[in-house]
Parts: C-alpha cells; sequence; structure tokens
C-alpha cells in the first residue's frame, strides 16, 4: 500500500517511545521507517511493536488484518543514513541529552531530503537549540508525545521562533489525519504545556502528603474519582466556564495565598528515593507493586484510554 499522501516518515530511536510513535504512523497510514543503534535494538523494537499490536487487537481497537497491513507498512534499519535518505519527516526519539540530539541533528541535516521536516520528541530541550544544529532552521521542531505514544493522542508542536508557518501547517495536517490531536506551543517555553501543569500539580500533591493532610492513595483516589476524571472530557477553562467565572474569582482569593509555591523538590520525594524506593521498577514506590499488579494497572489504563478515545470521537463525529 501507498503511503498516505505521499509522506514518508523515519523514526529515530526504537526505544519506549520511538517503537509507539513508529507503530502509530503505520496504523495511520504512513510508511514508516525505524532507526536504532544497532539490529538487536531493532529486533526487541520489533518484538515491542508486534506485542503492542496484540493487544490492540485485544483491546478490540484495531482488527488483525488491519494490524498485517500497517506492519507491511513498517521497515527496520539500523543505518541512518539510509533510514531517513528519503523521508519527508523524521521523528527524533533518541537519548535525552542535549549534545548527543544536537549531533543527531547535524547528521540528520546532512542525510535528509532538503524539504524534510526535522522534529524531536524531547521532554526538555528548546527547538532551537536543535535548529541551531543544522541549515533548515524553520523547518525544525519539537513533537512532543505522551506515553503510551500510540494511545494518546496528544502531540504538542512546539516551534522555536525560527519555525516555519508552512512547516507547523504540515505537521498538523498530518496528524490531524491520522486521528491524532496536534496543540501548538507558540513560544518555547520549559514543560511546553501539559508537564507544566503537571509538575504543578505534583507539588500541591507532595504538599498534601507532607503536611499530614491525606495518605498518598487518598490523594490518587480524590483526584481520580473527580477533577482527573472530567479533565479527560473537558479542559480547565472549560470546566472554570461551567463554574461560574465570579465564583472562580472569590475561591482564588481564598485559596492561592494557601497552595503550595515551593521551588524546591519535594523532601518527601527526595527521601523515598534516598530508600531505593523507585516506583514499579523497584517494586515499592508510593505504592506497594507486584509484578501482577503493574501489569494490571497498566491493562487497567490503556482500556480506559482505549474507551475515553471512543468516547470522544463519539462527541466530534
Ligand atoms: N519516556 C517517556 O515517557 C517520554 C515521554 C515523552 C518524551 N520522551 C522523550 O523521548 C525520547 C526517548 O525517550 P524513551 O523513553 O523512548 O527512551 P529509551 O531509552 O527507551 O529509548 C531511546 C532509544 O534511542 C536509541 N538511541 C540512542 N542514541 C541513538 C542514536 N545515535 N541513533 C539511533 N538511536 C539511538 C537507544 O538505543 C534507545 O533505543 C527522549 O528524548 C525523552 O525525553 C519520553
Amino acid at each position: 500500500m501507498s503511503a498516505k499522501s505521499g509522506e514518508r516518515i523515519a523514526v529515530v530511536g526504537a526505544g519506549l517511545m520511538g517503537h509507539a510513535i513508529a507503530l502509530d504512523f503505520a496504523r495511520g497510514g504512513y510508511q514508516v521507517t525505524l532507526n536504532d543503534r544497532d539490529d538487536s535494538l531493532l529486533r526487541k523494537a520489533k518484538a515491542n511493536v508486534q506485542a503492542d499490536f496484540e493487544r490492540l487487537v485485544k483491546l478490540r481497537v484495531t482488527t488483525s488484518a488491519k494490524t498485517k497491513a500497517a506492519q507491511a507498512r513498517m521497515a527496520y534499519d539500523a543505518d541512518l543514513e539510509r533510514a531517513v535518505g528519503d523521508a519527508d519527516v523524521v521523528v527524533e526519539a533518541i537519548f535525552e541529552d542535549l549534545p548527543v540530539k544536537q549531533r543527531m541533528f547535524e547528521r540528520l541535516d546532512k542525510a535528509c531530503p532538503k524539504r524534510a521536516i526535522l522534529a524531536s520528541n524531547t521532554s526538555s530541550f528548546m527547538p532551537s537549540s536543535l535548529a541551531s544544529h543544522t541549515n533548515r532552521p524553520d523547518k525544525v521542531l519539537v513533537a512532543h508525545y505522551f506515553n503510551p505514544a500510540h494511545l494518546l493522542p496528544l502531540v504538542e508542536l512546539v516551534r522555536s521562533p525560527k519555525t516555519s508557518d508552512a512547516t507547523i501547517a504540515t505537521m498538523r495536517r498530518l496528524y490531524t489525519g491520522m486521528g491524532k490531536r496536534p496543540i501548538v506551543v507558540q513560544k518555547e517555553v520549559i514543560g511546553f504545556i501539559v508537564n507544566r501543569l503537571q509538575v504543578a500539580l505534583q507539588r500541591e500533591a507532595f504538599w498534601l502528603v507532607e503536611n499530614g493532610v491525606a495518605k498518598p492513595e487518598d490523594v490518587d483516589t480524590g483526584l481520580k474519582s473527580s477533577a482527573g476524571r472530567r479533565w479527560a472530557v473537558a479542559g480547565p477553562f472549560e470546566v472554570m466556564d461551567l463554574a461560574g467565572l465570579d465564583t472562580l474569582v472569590n475561591a482564588s482569593e481564598t485559596m492561592l495565598p494557601h497552595i503550595s509555591h515551593s521551588t524546591e523538590v519535594s523532601k518527601l520525594l527526595r527521601e523515598v528515593v534516598r530508600k531505593g524506593r523507585l516506583g514499579t521498577k523497584t517494586g515499592h514506590g508510593f505504592h506497594k507493586w507486584t509484578p501482577k499488579t503493574i501489569e494490571e494497572t497498566k491493562q487497567r489504563i490503556a482500556q480506559a484510554l482505549v474507551e475515553i478515545e471512543r468516547w470522544s470521537r463519539v462527541d466530534k463525529d
């Protein structure tokens, strides 16, 4: 099958994010080549892609036949220059290390066709710090996904002062056409949009636990059963409009002076990390975990994300 709109995609870095980004493009109808440093890493990525496709079939998001067609649109190539040599769009998802990414953008700039757009999935670096290592700053941007990239529709398109309107328009069309929800971050700022919101919420969650107001499990239940559930279908500005903005002024006047405005990493967080409690990867974080409960939780999240997506699509149709 030929690629959708003729666009050929290359994804560089086939780890947690890269393999899911690549399978998502393939599901969206595009020809994708996935690159990593060697063949054994690519074999691992292929097995992860296969496992994700199987889960999608199990969740009834897609069928085996569609999965086979998507897999046929995927190629794996450890030779970077060959993998990106004919690409229209490259998404880079290698290690979060600035000099390593900058060297990669220099290589991509040399190896890719002049027309190619170069996007980075970086969580923390500014697009201008990568664009400055190319001769095409107008075609460089950040395309920031959320894990799991094939189940969460958001992609933050972060522009540098030099990213062109045409580049943003192409990326928007590309993602919208495959059912993702791109949003544009007009000005490069640390944390982009969603991670800034998440960090603000985490800071307050730590404050509540550190000050003995609540236990972590009650903070989790509290958010899951109220605002979090609502945020999946209505954003903060929609929620504020529904609540009444005059009420918000009064509530803000009372509450804002008491909300955490700490600029330090939480003491509680430092303490649990010092004890080796790193979360699911050590079996203990704020909750205790076993391989079974980890798998069950991931499955529960995936299932709910699929349901929410079905729901919000019905909304749009
Ligand atoms: N993990 C997340 O939740 C998340 C979310 C959004 C964005 N990101 C960003 O995505 C990027 C990748 O993160 P990840 O979690 O997938 O990491 P990861 O360690 O799972 O994967 C990185 C992959 O890049 C490969 N790689 C490194 N150097 C390379 C090179 N020179 N050429 C080709 N491949 C190379 C590695 O072999 C590895 O397979 C980072 O920039 C990260 O900040 C991560």
